[in-house]
């Protein structure tokens, strides 16, 4: 093992976006832990890949191993990145934007399972991943949130959505306040992407979508704090 080799996590990356942005990182050099909640899908999407760089990762979001950090420590020696990618449209079964998806009728349960896997899942890995975060000379923590929580266009449709990507925006505030200049942390969009969330219809290939939140993971430009949309800063 070369200990100069940086090393990041991406949660969520069996499939779409979250399989790419592992995929650009290893290609750049990165060693990849790849995220996802069944260890086979883990084992696969590395062994798919063909090229090297990425470790499979068994890692449920919503329930993060106690010793998460400490065994990143003893089997990598580090960790250079945390790529909260994974992420649930509407979990528990509100189906679209509008009828059961809207404010007036979502579940509330529904809700809360969406919170769950988009924004508390990416709070307890960075309370567990800070002090390894804090010990790189380039830490950075990608949240991969969406344009659908900009405050100006939230709308009455896709709550359970809309409602955690706002939260996971905030987090990602408190987390520049609390860890910058040390470790940076940005919110990222991808943009509407032909992924199983996205569906075929979307503009955007994967790797159109990755590019934004590769940036982030890598270029000495993006300012900590801030919320991105292809390479640019977007609005709250
Ligand atoms: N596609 C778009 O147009 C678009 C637009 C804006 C933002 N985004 C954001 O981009 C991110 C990736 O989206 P995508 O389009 O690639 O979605 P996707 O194709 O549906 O993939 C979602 C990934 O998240 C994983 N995941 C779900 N719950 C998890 C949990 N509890 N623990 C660990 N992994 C979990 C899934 O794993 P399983 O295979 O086990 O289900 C899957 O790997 C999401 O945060 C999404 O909100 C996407």
């Amino acid at each position: 093992m070369n200990d100069s080799t940086k090393v990041a996590l991406v949660t969520g990356a069996n499939r779409g976006l979250g399989l790419e942005i592992a995929r650009q990182l290893a290609r750049s050099g990165f060693r990849v832990l790849l995220g996802a909640r069944r260890e086979e899908d883990a084992r696969r999407a590395a062994l798919d890949f063909g090229e090297g760089g990425l470790v499979p990762l068994a890692l449920d979001v919503t329930a993060p191993p106690s010793d998460l950090a400490a065994r990143i420590r003893a089997e990598q020696g580090r960790l250079d990145v945390l790529v909260n990618n994974a992420g649930v449209y509407q979990a528990g079964g509100a189906p679209d934007g509008q009828g059961a998806g809207s404010v007036l009728e979502v579940d509330p349960e529904a809700v809360r399972a969406t919170l769950e896997v988009n924004a508390l899942g990416p709070l307890a890995l960075a309370q567990k991943l800070a002090p390894l975060l804090r010990a790189s000379d380039d830490g950075r923590i990608v949240n991969v949130s969406s344009g659908m929580a900009q405050l100006a266009h939230l709308g009455s449709d896709s709550t359970a959505y809309r409602i955690s990507k706002v939260a996971l925006n905030a987090l990602t505030l408190q987390l520049h306040a609390a860890l910058s200049p040390r470790v940076k942390v940005f919110a990222a969009c991808p943009g509407w992407v032909r992924t199983d969330m996205g569906g075929p219809a979307a503009p955007k290939s994967v790797a159109e979508g990755a590019d934004t939140p590769v940036w982030l993971a890598t270029s000495p430009e993006p300012r900590s704090g801030g919320f991105y949309q292809e390479r640019r800063l977007l609005s709250w």
